[in-house]
């Protein structure tokens, strides 16, 4: 089977090294990739959003498959617009991508549907959101643009005056462009976050093995939100009894929810949960692998991956038996310095190997560009250095020694990667 992997980033560098170990698995091209993914597969210079382009490729091409990794091109169609053509696609529909792309649709969704998640309001008026928060005046409260902002697009208000300030930049000075046409005001939760990304075919759902991602820039939690700076996997707080009621409460009534709106969810429907007091709750919806989360999942999984992605496409999940390796799997960024603010790229890399790899660790490469033979910066989030083992401490070990061997001028990494997940374990 030949695939076209879809997007540029280390979730993606992570989906097409698992491809490549399946059997099945033929050729795969990558539209866009990158400098480290060339090494893996064969990267072709159409931009993720440029459906006609892919579509084109895809039909010029002997591709038996599209796998669509990013939010963008499924928020906008590019699913639809490849089985209009014939051609297999992995990843959901835009009328089920909306799970992601609005915010006031999931929240709804949750609510006609009872399931476990902050109390909140939506409104498409500033003044009337004001007029809420300060009706309400409970604090922090959380401010939410509907639409897609790069996952900076949530606000933690700690009084009045920074919530009227949230509302003002998410509505009126439009930050996030017009996905803060409306916003989503909702009650702030507390607890350890878990996200469990799972495989979906419209109406069986299978969660994969957990994982804990890091979003602040710096060590402690501390500094800005980024995309994700280092992930674990598992995650010690989703126990077996947490997971049973997450099936019970979140996972299952989610995939039964779409599938009761005529938009049955087929793809990695990706959980964001709380685990609050009064038990787990949903922070967000994706419609897609999480970046970095994928880079500590994926390669624990055990069944063929092109089975599995098979499986949610022809709607037989129920029939497939999926096995996850035992191993614990940690993943530490490297970003470039200033990120996620502004930084310099095409600096060189150094501690590579030719192929863009090292010893001892998997290298996910997320912005590089490979130049004579050199490796460069090309991102925010540079490479994703991922190491497996029997514990979690080891895997920890691993990455972060590859983390002192390679860098880059002004490289920046988290040293606390796993280290609340090994206090809880
Ligand atoms: P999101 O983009 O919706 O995942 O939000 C980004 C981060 O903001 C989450 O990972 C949480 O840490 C935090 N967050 C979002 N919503 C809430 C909430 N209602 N209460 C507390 N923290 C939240
Ligand atoms: N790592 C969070 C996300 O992919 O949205």
């Amino acid at each position: 089977m030949n695939v076209l992997v879809i997007g540029s980033g280390g979730r993606e560098h992570a989906v097409v090294k698992k491809l490549k170990e399946s059997p099945r698995c033929g050729k795969i091209w990558c539209a866009p990739g990158n400098g480290g993914i060339a090494a893996d597969a064969e990267c072709v210079a159409i931009g993720a959003m440029d459906i006609e382009g892919v579509v084109r490729f895809a039909k010029e091409n002997p591709v038996d498959l599209v796998f669509v990794a990013p939010d963008d091109p499924l928020g906008a169609g590019m699913v639809d617009a490849l089985e209009a053509a014939g051609i297999r696609a992995f990843g959901p529909r835009k009328n089920a991508a909306i799970i992601e792309a609005s915010k006031v649709f999931s929240k709804d969704l949750m609510k006609k549907y009872g399931i476990p998640t902050a109390a909140y309001e939506t409104f498409d008026d500033p003044a009337k959101a004001v007029a809420y928060i300060e009706e309400n005046n409970k604090f922090p409260i959380v401010v939410k643009a509907d639409g897609l902002a790069l996952g900076k697009g949530v606000l933690i208000a700690e009084d009045l005056a920074a919530a009227k300030e949230a509302v003002k930049t998410i509505m009126e000075d439009k930050a996030f462009g017009a996905s803060g046409n409306r916003v989503v005001v909702e009650e702030f939760m507390t607890g350890p976050e878990v996200t469990v990304l799972s495989f979906a075919d419209g109406k069986t759902v299978v969660p994969m093995v957990s994982s804990m991602d890091h979003k602040r820039a710096l060590d402690g939690d501390k500094g800005l939100n980024t995309g994700g700076m280092g992930t674990v996997s598992p995650n010690p707080h989703y126990t077996e009894a947490v997971a049973k009621v997450c099936m019970e409460t979140i996972f299952l009534p989610t995939i039964r929810a779409m599938q009761a709106e005529g938009r049955p969810f087929a793809g990695c429907l990706y959980f964001g949960l709380m685990l609050t007091p009064d038990g787990p709750k949903v922070v967000e919806y994706n419609c897609r692998f999480g970046d970095p989360e994928t880079q500590v999942v994926l390669p624990r999984l055990e069944t063929d991956f092109l089975d599995v992605i098979d499986a949610c496409i022809d709607g037989t999940l129920d029939t497939l038996d999926i096995r996850w390796k035992k191993d614990a799997a940690a993943c530490v960024i490297l970003a470039s310095g200033g990120y996620p603010g502004s930084y310099k790229k095409g600096l060189p890399i150094s501690g590579l190997d030719e192929n863009g790899g090292a010893a001892g660790v998997t290298v996910y490469h997320a912005g590089t560009k490979l130049e004579n033979g050199q490796y460069l910066t090309n991102g925010g989030r540079v490479l994703g250095l991922t190491a497996t083992a029997e514990t979690l401490a080891e895997a920890l070990e691993k990455a972060y020694k590859a983390a002192e061997n390679i860098t880059f001028e002004g490289a920046h990494y988290r040293r606390d990667i796993g280290a609340r997940a090994l206090a809880a374990n």
